[in-house]
């Protein structure tokens, strides 16, 4: 398989170092969510079969590929970062025309991924364990950071290439192999992150590919030769995976949902507060675990707030991601089109008040895809619209009349992801910053990314089971050994 990848293609599982359709050769078409006429590609709707003949292949790659030594492990993921970067402008169109995000989005994503898989291949060489000090003559005493051996990572569609690597990088550096088990929604862009694997010489096995939609991630939950499961989506399908790895002591790190609140104080310079939320809250279309979906502003300021996000809100451009110019592209499918139409309605019903969009978008031009417009509603706590996770561009501004009352509203939901505030008093950030429950706290800033070398997670419903990225997230891709050593 050493032809480009291309919009429309039938793209294959990657089982054992093979390219393979699935056992039942049944298949699933994904269509471009801009546009639901075009066939974006045909993928394998595999089943728990063919995710078991993957994890059989990875649990035979795995003695060999632990036993390579860590730094040519790192080698050979500095070879796949440098395809990616011979290769990121393909993969940024195929990401935007499969998941529907806008092009400098899918830039920014491609470049995030490649940033994360830098620093994680140079763990190669700084994976250590501890020696400690002998409580008896002659002994020596150290520990080492051992690989699980095989892991099942499930990665969704919105974030279809920074999360994958995110979730190989330190599975293949801690010297794991993996079944990697994308979303259906977009395979191509899984397809190519495997392809580069491949082409760069990863040992057969050592990395597979299985789509398909629930009965594979099923599979690699159950089967007894997984010894750890990543997953990043929603917290209704983190609980089931929870309860059913538990059986039988899987280990686990569940990245969530969220409903990550921005605290807006009187003396927030309210330009940089209105963009915290254009970009928190509407980037990616909202469908981020980390978007900003309440603004909790102070009375003072909250007029002028609302009006300038307002006009900023309907002005945006909402339109193919492809198109230069365009600031925000459809939601992912009909299903999440569907979800953020009925989240839209309960507002409506519960008495929320639509400052501008609230509807889908379907002039020519945007009539096959979906589209739906930035949604601005002045909403109060205890309504569901500003509790519950939409996973689209609505965001609910309320107001408070002090910062004790702006931090407990925000921390008045079920999730903790990330939790913003704009302000220029010292005092208030620190305050804010103890106090705040999210596992991200973001100054001054949009409520939304983190350095790729940093921790990424949450607290509450929003994750489990340790943080991704950075090097804590080796205590999920590792387990440590103690060696006692007499040697007198
Ligand atoms: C971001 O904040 O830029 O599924 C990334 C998600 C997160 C990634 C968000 N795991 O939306």
């Amino acid at each position: 398989m050493n032809t480009p990848i291309v919009i429309g293609q039938t793209v294959m599982d990657f089982i054992g170092g093979e390219w393979r359709p699935a056992v039942s050769e049944k298949w699933t078409e994904r269509f471009d969510p801009a546009d639901s006429s075009v066939l974006v590609a045909r993928a394998p709707d595999s089943s728990r079969e063919d995710a078991r003949r993957a994890v059989e292949a990875a649990a035979g790659a795995s003695q060999a590929w632990r036993e390579w030594a860590p730094p040519k492990r790192g080698r050979l993921l500095f070879a796949w970062l440098a395809w990616l970067d011979a290769n990121k402008d393909k993969l940024a169109e195929l990401l935007t025309r499969e998941e529907g995000k806008i092009l400098p989005e899918s830039i920014g994503e491609v470049r995030r991924a490649m940033d994360i898989l830098e620093y994680t291949a140079g763990m190669g060489r700084r994976l250590s364990g501890q020696v400690f000090p002998a409580e008896e003559d002659g002994v020596f005493c150290y520990s080492t950071p051992q690989p699980l051996g095989v892991v099942g990572l499930i990665s969704p569609w919105n974030f279809p290439v920074a999360i994958p690597v995110w979730k190989l990088a330190p599975a293949l550096i801690a010297g794991n192999t993996a079944v990697l088990k994308p979303s259906p929604l977009t395979p191509l862009t899984a397809t190519m992150l495997v392809r580069g694997l491949e082409e760069v010489g990863i040992p057969p096995g050592v990395v597979n590919l299985v789509h398909g939609d629930s009965a594979p991630g099923e599979e690699l939950i159950a089967n007894e030769a997984v010894r750890g499961v990543s997953f990043t989506g929603s917290t209704k399908v983190g609980r089931i995976i929870a309860q059913s790895g538990s059986q039988r002591l899987l280990k686990l790190q569940l990245e969530l949902g969220g409903k990550n609140p921005q605290i807006v104080l009187e003396d927030a310079d309210l330009d940089q507060a209105v963009n915290g939320v254009m970009v928190g809250g509407l980037g990616s279309t909202g469908q981020r675990c980390t978007a900003t979906s309440r603004a909790i502003v102070m009375d003072k300021v909250y007029d002028d707030f609302l009006a300038r996000l307002v006009e900023r809100a309907s002005t945006m451009r909402v339109g193919p991601g492809i198109e230069p110019g365009v600031e925000m592209g459809p939601l992912v499918d009909s299903r999440a089109l569907g979800g953020v139409t009925r989240w839209v309605d309960v507002g409506r019903k519960e008495g929320a008040v639509f400052c501008t969009g609230g509807t889908r978008l379907t002039e020519p031009g945007r009539d096959r895809g979906f589209f739906f417009a930035p949604t601005v509603v002045e909403a109060r706590p205890g309504m569901e619209i500003t509790e519950e996770e939409i996973f689209g561009p609505v965001v609910a501004v309320i107001r408070v009349r002090e910062i004790d009352e702006a931090i407990r509203i925000a921390n008045a939901v079920r999730y903790g992801l990330t939790s913003t505030i704009f302000t220029r008093d010292v005092g208030r950030v620190f305050r804010f910053a103890e106090r705040a429950e999210a596992g991200i706290i973001h100054v001054n800033r949009p409520g939304i990314g983190g350095y790729s070398h940093a921790p990424f997670g949450g607290i509450k419903e929003s994750g489990y089971g340790g943080r991704e990225v950075g090097d804590e997230v080796m205590t999920f891709y590792t387990e440590t050994k103690v060696v006692y050593v007499n040697y007198k």
